[in-house]
């Protein structure tokens, strides 16, 4: 149980983003219900984008980490960039991908690379603001988008809440993230409404507890291997960025 804890730290990010974009998976569905008190009671996209002006320049070619999330489950603690999308990668979406229901490719605006491998194109809508997200799981697996609204706020944190469910997260530039003295004002900052909120800091420490007791207790296995070696070599996103 605590080895699968361990690996599954590594992947975080990742079955994060696909719950996001995959609304079929079964692990999700089952979720739901846990979903609802947070559909209830917390900040909605219309909420949050309310008066709001969304202008892409203002999260481009930032490395934003994140810093608080408000989720049903454990939170990972991924890095983002967004960047204009190359029109030869429309393209290979548009010709690619068949997504119900569909999507107006015209209005790719962003693309969004993350600190593993999935990335994804950001498609406006008619509401400044909110996305449809498609991730590049869809080369794979049949998925559909996501809706997502996407909000800076001052002095410079990035907010990005799904629609559906109203869980989302809180992202600040990796070299202005805020640390144990601040967080809590910067979380304040935030003005989401919801019973459930992590930080990073948390989830390090609990990391850190995790790491400890592998040492510890266990010997390496073939698959913790694998994931420390893909880190090392530096095949994702984050470390080229570095
Ligand atoms: C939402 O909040 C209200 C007021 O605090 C509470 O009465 C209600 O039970 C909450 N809903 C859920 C589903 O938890
Ligand atoms: C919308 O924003 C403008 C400019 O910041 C402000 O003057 C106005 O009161 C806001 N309206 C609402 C309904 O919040
Ligand atoms: C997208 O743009 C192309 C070229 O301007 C146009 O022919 C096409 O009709 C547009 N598609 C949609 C769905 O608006
Ligand atoms: C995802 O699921 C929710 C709830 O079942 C639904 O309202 C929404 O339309 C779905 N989104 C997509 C893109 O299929
Ligand atoms: C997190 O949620 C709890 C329970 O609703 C609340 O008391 C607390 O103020 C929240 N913390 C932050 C940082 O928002």
């Amino acid at each position: 149980m605590y080895f699968f804890k361990i690996w599954a730290f590594s992947l975080l990010c990742i079955d994060f983003l696909l719950a996001l974009v995959d609304n079929t998976t079964e692990t999700y569905k089952s979720t739901i219900d846990s979903l609802k008190e947070m559909v209830e009671n917390s900040t909605s996209c219309e909420d949050l984008l309310s008066n709001y002006t969304f202008d892409q320049k203002t999260v481009i070619d930032v490395d934003w980490k994140m810093f608080f999330y408000w989720n049903y489950d454990d939170g990972p603690s991924c890095v983002f960039k967004f960047s204009p999308p190359y029109p030869v990668l429309i393209d290979r979406y548009r010709s690619e991908l068949n997504i119900t229901p569909p999507v107006n490719w015209n209005n790719s605006i962003l693309f969004m690379e993350t600190s593993t491998d999935v990335s994804a194109m950001l498609v406006s809508t008619d509401v400044l603001g909110k996305f449809r997200i498609i991730s590049s799981t869809a080369f794979e697996v049949d998925t559909s988008y996501t809706e997502m609204a996407i909000k800076v706020v001052p002095p410079g944190y990035l907010i990005m809440l799904q629609c559906d469910f109203r869980f989302g997260f809180a992202l600040a530039p990796y070299d202005k993230m805020p640390n144990e003295k601040n967080i809590d004002e910067a979380v304040h900052t935030l003005g989401i409404k919801s019973n459930y909120n992590k930080t990073y800091i948390y989830e390090e420490f609990i990391e850190a507890q995790l790491a400890a007791f592998e040492e510890d207790h266990l010997k390496p296995d073939d698959d913790v291997d694998d994931v420390d070696d893909d880190d090392e070599e530096g095949t994702n996103e984050y470390m080229d960025w570095e």
